[in-house]
């Protein structure tokens, strides 16, 4: 192939060889530096430009002839929504051989949960409370993305959540930064294989930095207005962390930040991420979201907008078209813009070297491997075992759960969400099909072949439908037990799908008004992908499982779940309000002058016809077993910069089967020149113990992690008194005590992006 584009990249090999093994000077140009040189101001450009290679159902399908004249020319850095090993390899060869420097093109899709095994939605993996869960479902998700041809993922989302109303509430970790930082880096690191890019990585993207979640009302790409306290204590953290876990890309979110549009923050993306940071890599934008700082009303042209979202620092466009089509003219205006899109144009070339794409441009592109990854067996049982943990059980009046099948006779299934494949996938659903999934239905006729299951849909989320309700009250009726599956279906959460009621859809209401007025013993299965108020529910129900959208193995996990092969330790990521007004809300809030104490005294800050408490508290959920904590300890009264501190606890399992508990530590600095929230969360271990089994854990911390965010705009900590809880919920804390940090003194990062060290012994 005695093409340009072969010189090209032979050249640049011989001079990455001769650094490498340390015969050239300092001051040899890398490959991309090589590259940019020969680029024409167009071709600069080009890289710049990501472009839609298909629609989220229809990959592939916009590449036709006049794309592939556009990637010859040099006019396509990156595409997504295209996936195949052997439709990008086609691809990629026109960018590799056809075009005149040779320069591979990188091809991304959203793999969120999933790329053809789909795992729980990440609000339901988060509820694992188990980074290392989290690891192996990204993992296995880029195992698949990359065997089909792709390089990049925009995920995870990080975004917190404080707000359910916010459809993509389900995208991410929920209401906690510190849990969410955890997540964060569990997830880089399952995606990219490690922490940093390499050849065969599947690029993550940490998206949508920055205050993406705090959209006001919850509404979908909604202005957000915080503090910058705020700002840097709670949205920021998961972004840190992720940024040290050497997260290879950053997506810029689509609203704005008290009047300044997230795409053109030249302080937050170029000043905080990649200054203060020091982060330096691909930072794409949301899709057509430098178009829309238009709409923003920040740019009266496109060629303004191009400039705003340059000077911010945004490498990639997508879809937007603004940088194909007006960033030139920009350019040409002031030439002094040059440097800056150089700059971008190596952030860009940077990462696809790192991808090892100039090296071997196909190794993506195995087909046999293809075939061997997609929902292999090996992906199905890892995504049964990680569905199982993300199962909460939020209320099991009179031990109804484990139900015994040899104890029954008759099951009747209810629901319509029961046998609904599509909803188990939830929101962001990759290559998965419905076809795929082992629906709710299924799987607990696979797991009780003896029993008699009888089934009916009721009444379905997606409409007011009521007739089917009698024949399905027929079978409760009939039956030992009723499983009642009701909630939210996949469409109710995502993108766009913001809710302004938190209630369950009015069918679903009077699906289970009806099927609980049989008298008989029900389990609800609860279906969703947000916090739901479900205060009515959890008064007449006596047993509640949180099964979320729990994927491809959906109903092989409830199945484990319900018959006791698998103990329940799943923990809310996000609490459940008592009605949809009582949102926002968060455990973690301040503690204001006027408290509200358990007693709800007047004049203090609650409402006045509801109790200021949750339904359900952030980090609640029940077990087959019960767990005693004991022996509480700490390695000193007082700790100093550059000191650790360590305190433990000794957790038994006092019951008579195995289960996981979710051991928590929860922190407050009771005086400090700003006032700080009641609880916040530092430390978190799920551990397994068999029935009587003690195991002591040792929580380990630093006093920059108790750094607050000062008027001075640094990280500080006070010297003072800290008090902590270890506990199994923000709202069940066993044991209590406090140290004092010895010396005032400046921290470094965000305190809830540091993680605590947790060590388990047997005891
Ligand atoms: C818009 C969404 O906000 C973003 O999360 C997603 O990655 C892109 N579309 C691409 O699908």
């Amino acid at each position: 192939m005695p093409s340009p584009a072969r010189h090209a990249v032979v050249a640049c090999i011989a001079v990455v060889c001769l650094s490498l093994t340390g015969q050239a000077s300092a001051q040899t140009a890398s490959r991309p530096e090589i590259l940019l040189k020969k680029m024409t101001l167009d071709e600069k450009i080009g890289q710049l430009v990501q472009r839609a290679g298909g629609r989220q159902r229809a990959l592939n399908s916009r590449i036709d002839d006049a794309e592939l004249e556009r990637v010859r020319a040099g006019g396509v850095g990156s595409y997504l929504h295209v996936a195949g090993a052997e439709p990008l390899a086609r691809l990629q060869k026109v960018a590799v051989q056809e075009s005149r420097l040779g320069i591979p093109l990188l091809f991304a899709m959203d793999v969120v949960h999933g790329y053809r095994t789909i795992f729980p939605v990440p609000l339901a993996l988060a509820a694992t409370w188990a980074p290392e869960a989290e690891e192996r479902a990204a993992r296995v998700a880029a195992d698949e993305a990359t065997a089909a041809g792709l390089h990049w993922t925009f995920a995870p989302m990080i975004d917190i959540a404080r707000d359910p109303r916010w459809g993509r509430i389900v995208e991410g970790a929920g209401e906690d930064p510190y849990l969410g930082a955890r997540m964060a880096v569990a997830q880089v690191n399952g995606f990219q294989g490690g922490n940093a890019l390499r050849p065969g990585s599947l690029m993550a993207t940490a998206k949508h930095f920055g205050a993406y979640g705090a959209a006001i009302g919850g509404r979908d790409y909604n202005s957000a207005d915080l503090s910058e306290r705020t700002l840097q204590e709670v949205y920021l953290p998961p972004f840190y962390a992720a940024a040290r876990a050497g997260a290879g890309s950053f997506m810029a979110a689509f609203n704005d930040i008290a009047g300044v549009p997230t795409t053109a923050n030249r302080e937050l993306l170029r000043g905080n991420l990649r200054e203060r940071w020091g982060w330096q890599g691909l930072l794409v934008s949301d899709w057509g979201a430098i178009a829309e700082l238009l709409n923003h009303g920040v740019a009266a042209d496109r060629a303004t907008a191009a400039t705003l979202a340059l000077d911010a620092s945004v490498d990639m466009d997508m879809i937007g078209g603004v940088y194909a089509d007006d960033l030139k003219a920009a350019v040409e205006k002031d030439p002094a813009r040059l440097k800056l899109l150089d700059e971008a144009v190596l952030r860009i070339l940077r990462v696809k070297e790192q991808l090892g794409l100039f090296d071997n441009p196909m190794q993506y592109n195995d087909t046999e491997r293809e075939t061997r990854e997609l929902l292999s067996p090996e992906h199905r049982e890892a995504a049964r075992a990680v569905a199982r943990q993300s199962i909460v059980l939020l209320r099991n009046e009179g031990h109804l759960l484990p139900l015994d099948p040899a104890k029954l006779r008759s099951v009747a299934v209810i629901g319509s969400l029961a046998t609904d494949g599509m909803s188990s996938l939830g929101s962001w659903r990759g290559q998965g099909k419905p076809e795929d999934v082992v629906t709710v239905l299924k799987g607990i006729t696979a797991a009780a072949p003896k029993l008699k299951i009888t089934s009916a849909p009721g009444a379905d989320p997606r409409n007011l439908d009521l007739s089917g309700i009698p024949a399905a009250v027929k079978l409760a009726r009939a039956a030992d037990v009723t499983i009642l599956m009701i909630g939210e279906d996949y469409d109710l959460t995502g993108e766009a799908r913001s809710r302004s009621s938190l209630e369950l859809p009015a069918s679903q209401r009077e699906l289970a008004r009806q099927i609980l007025g049989t008298g008989k013993p029900v389990v609800v299965l609860l279906a969703n992908g947000r916090p739901l108020a479900i205060s009515e529910l959890a008064e007449t129900a006596p047993a509640i499982l949180d099964t979320w959208m729990l994927g491809v193995e959906a109903g092989n996990a409830v199945a484990d779940v319900l018959f006791g092969q698998y103990s329940p330790a799943g923990r809310l990521p996000a609490a459940f309000p008592r009605t949809s007004a009582a949102v926002p809300f968060n455990y973690s809030s301040n503690p204001t002058g006027r408290p509200a104490d358990a007693d709800l005294a007047k004049d203090t800050v609650r409402y006045h016809d509801l109790p200021i408490t949750p339904l359900f508290p952030f980090g609640h959920g029940l077990s087959y077993t019960e767990f005693r904590y004991s022996d509480l300890a700490q390695s000193a009264q007082s700790v100093g910069p550059g000191e650790r501190i360590d305190l433990s606890i000794t957790v038994e399992n006092a019951g008579s089967v195995s289960s996981d508990e979710v051991v928590q530590l929860y922190v407050r600095d009771p005086v400090a020149s700003v006032a700080r929230p009641v609880l916040e969360l530092r430390g978190f271990k799920r551990v397994e113990l068999a029935a009587g089994q003690r195991k002591r854990l040792t929580f380990s911390l630093t006093p920059e992690q108790f750094a607050f965010w000062s008027p001075k705009g640094q990280w500080l900590v006070e010297s003072g008194r800290i008090d902590f809880w270890i506990g199994a919920s923000s709202a069940d804390l066993r044991a209590k005590g406090s140290f004092d940090i010895s010396k005032t003194h400046t921290g470094t990062a965000p305190a809830a992006a540091l993680p605590t060290r947790v060590t388990v012994s047997n005891n």
